[in-house]
């Protein structure tokens, strides 16, 4: 898939600073640790939303209405019933204090479910022994899916600003459960 002017998902893999990009590589990385990556098209969001974090309830009704198509084809697929927009910038209150309690390894009890629309953000997850953590820097389009359970956080890059749209089974089964894992290296 084409998307020019954006940079689409690339994967770094933390034991060995191993990097992987493009589209297909991806995907393959991320099917194999059992990690959904798909990509939507940024470009269908109107030019005023697609540096705008600080969003009116307007601007996150016309985000889910752009991808509307997107949101409940996926829905569907994974029986995720209900979605949101979430935006994060430096003129979020608290932003450094929420970054902190992001920042440590966690689990779900149901998928956690990003699609970007603006900014850049960084998934850490735990992937399979043999591979260890790896991180997934996200883009405008891009869709993860961590399936429940699986030990991961998630974090901004240094522009500090993101919009996201997530979608849950229900949103009580996004509450974050404390991983211990001394195997990890950090932030
Ligand atoms: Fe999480």
């Amino acid at each position: 898939m084409k998307s020019e002017g954006y940079t689409m998902a690339e994967i770094r893999i933390r034991n060995t600073n191993e990097r992987i990009s493009g589209e297909d590589n991806v995907k393959a990385f991320l099917d194999k640790q059992e990690v959904l990556y798909e990509h939507w098209d940024p470009n269908k969001l109107p030019e005023a939303l697609r540096e705008n974090f600080q969003l009116s309830d307007e601007d996150k009704a016309q985000i889910l209405s752009t991808f509307d198509t997107e949101i409940r084809d996926l829905a569907g697929r994974r029986g995720y019933r209900t979605w949101d927009v979430i935006a994060l910038s430096e003129a979020t209150p608290n932003l450094e204090e929420l970054l902190k309690k992001f920042e440590q390894v966690h689990t779900h009890t149901e998928d956690e479910v990003r699609a970007i629309t603006a900014g850049k953000g960084i998934f850490i997850i735990k992937g399979d022994e043999e591979t260890g953590y790896f991180d997934v820097e996200l883009n405008a389009g891009d869709v993860i899916s961590v399936p429940e359970g699986k030990p991961h956080f998630f974090t901004l890059m240094e522009n500090k600003q993101i919009v996201a749209v997530r979608l849950f089974i229900e949103t009580e089964g996004w509450i974050a459960h404390k991983y211990d894992d001394p195997a990890f290296q950090g932030a």
